[in-house]
């Protein structure tokens, strides 16, 4: 099949790399001219496990393209994926302005009739809104469909490839089945291809965030409560995830959730439901845990070095909102950061991916490190924000004898207290009894 992907950011180059994978010939469109350019020139963008390998496959053999031409695109592509941004507008709505635009810009230019999938996290009601602007602009027939994903960065291909559900939502039988074909490739195993209506499709998503983001705040709200009643949140978390109502996955205490879509669809949810009349309670309580959240490892680090930190120095390892991403947007790394500044602490920062995202936020306020060893001398404490895998076992004896005290707010349980303080360091965890040195 021929496919025109536009919107060539995580999504959308995930996307178009897998179903060039699959056989279908695939051009990628973006607004971004530097993008383009650097992808022709064999430049991935973004950092994903494995995607790099599938885009110089699928380029060199001529099954996926890059251009800043829509019209070209739309020509040649019988199905057109819209996964353009949807960012948070003022009033938390999610800001359908980019998807419609390209809805526009399509029907401008198709030749003939085109299925349009709207891949990008939209608002209930979006795909008719979508129908209305196309509808306005051409005459050849086409249908709308949702088709929401669900693909996690930092293991984007393998859940692109290996989906737990494929959601498309539609009324049109034909193009239903167009999309059904598409995706069969990546449901052998039985995984189910769920077909309902538009607005279904488009709540399930949102559903599906406002769900997880829920878990998140609900786990650290229990962390919290550990602490004050001087209970482990790491044995409770066990003692209710083998409940398989409850289950163990996405049920780990943290500096709070951040990234491109938990926040603003919870957001965006919380809107929606103040536009019909609903007060969303619970959501309002997920978004405020997690904001309280992400002050948390500072709150420790004031309660530990006091108010004033001027003349201190910290480590941070871990910038990404999350592990094996370079994506820092909204990331609890973010307000931590920031927040030890203001309080007039040296900040020196190690992440194995995010470092250029990083220093184009921070500029020369802090330091950057490419080995996170070299971030810890002379500092009085290292902060743990992301759960890299390279953090896991950490050489300790080598990081007692750089730092200048030994010191770990660690805001991922990454490390066991009992061998902390054994390794001769002070340990706060989040949710289980910190180690104090004496
Ligand atoms: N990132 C995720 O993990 C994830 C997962 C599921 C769903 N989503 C949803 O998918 C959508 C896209 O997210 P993303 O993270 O890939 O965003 P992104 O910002 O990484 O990518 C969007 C891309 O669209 C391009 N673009 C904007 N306007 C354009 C236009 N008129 N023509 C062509 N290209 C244009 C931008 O230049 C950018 O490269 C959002 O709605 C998001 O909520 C994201």
């Amino acid at each position: 099949m021929q496919l025109a992907i536009i919107g060539t950011g995580y999504v959308g180059l995930v996307t178009g790399t897998c179903f060039a994978e699959s056989g279908n010939d695939v051009t990628c469109v973006d607004i971004d001219q530097r993008k383009i350019a650097e992808l022709r020139n064999g430049k991935i963008p973004i950092y994903e496990p494995g995607l790099e390998e599938l885009i110089r496959r699928n380029t060199a053999l001529g099954r996926l393209q890059f251009t800043t031409d829509l019209a070209a695109a739309v020509k040649e592509g019988m199905v057109c994926f819209i996964a353009v941004g949807t960012p948070s507008d003022a009033d938390g709505a999610a800001d359908v302005g980019m998807v419609l635009q390209v809805a526009t810009d399509i029907a401008r230019t198709m030749p003939g009739y085109r299925v349009i999938v709207l891949k990008s996290t939209v608002p209930v009601g979006t795909a008719d809104k979508a129908r209305e602007t196309i509808a306005a602009q051409t005459d050849h027939p086409f249908d709308v469909i949702s088709n929401p994903e669900f693909l996690k960065e930092g293991t984007a291909v393998e859940d692109f490839m290996k989906p737990d559900r494929v959601v498309i939502g539609g009324n049109s039988a034909h193009s239903l089945s167009l999309l059904k074909e598409l995706y069969t490739p990546f449901v052998r195993t039985e995984n189910p291809i769920l077909v309902m209506d538009n607005r279904s499709a488009e709540m399930t998503k949102y559903a599906a965030n406002a769900f997880l983001a829920t878990r998140i705040s609900f786990i650290n709200e229990i962390a919290n409560l550990c602490e004050k009643v001087s209970a482990d949140v790491a044995d409770v978390r066990r003692g209710i995830g083998f409940d398989r109502r409850i289950g163990h996955y996405f049920l780990f205490p943290g500096v709070g959730y951040g990234g491109s879509c938990f926040p603003k669809d919870v957001r965006a949810v919380i809107r929606t439901a103040a536009d019909g009349g609903m007060d969303f309670a619970i959501l309002k309580a997920v978004e405020t845990v997690n904001e309280r959240q992400k002050h948390l490892l500072v709150d420790k680090v004031h309660a530990h070095f006091g108010k004033n930190l001027h003349g201190r120095k910290f480590a941070v390892w871990g910038l990404a909102f999350k592990p094996r991403t370079d994506d820092m947007r909204e990331a609890p790394a973010l307000v931590i950061v920031q927040a030890l500044l203001d309080a007039g602490a040296e900040i020196a920062v190690h992440d194995p991916e995010a470092l250029e995202r990083a220093r184009e936020l921070f500029g020369d306020r802090v330091s950057y490190h490419r080995i996170n060893y070299d971030a810890l001398p002379d500092a009085d404490a290292l902060l743990i924000v992301t759960e890299w895998n390279e953090f896991r076992r950490p050489d300790f004896p080598r990081m007692r004898t750089l730092m200048k005290t030994p010191v770990i707010f660690d805001g991922r349980n990454l490390y066991e207290p009992s061998v902390m303080q054994q390794e001769g360091f002070t340990y706060y965890p989040i949710g289980r009894t910190p180690v104090v040195q004496g």
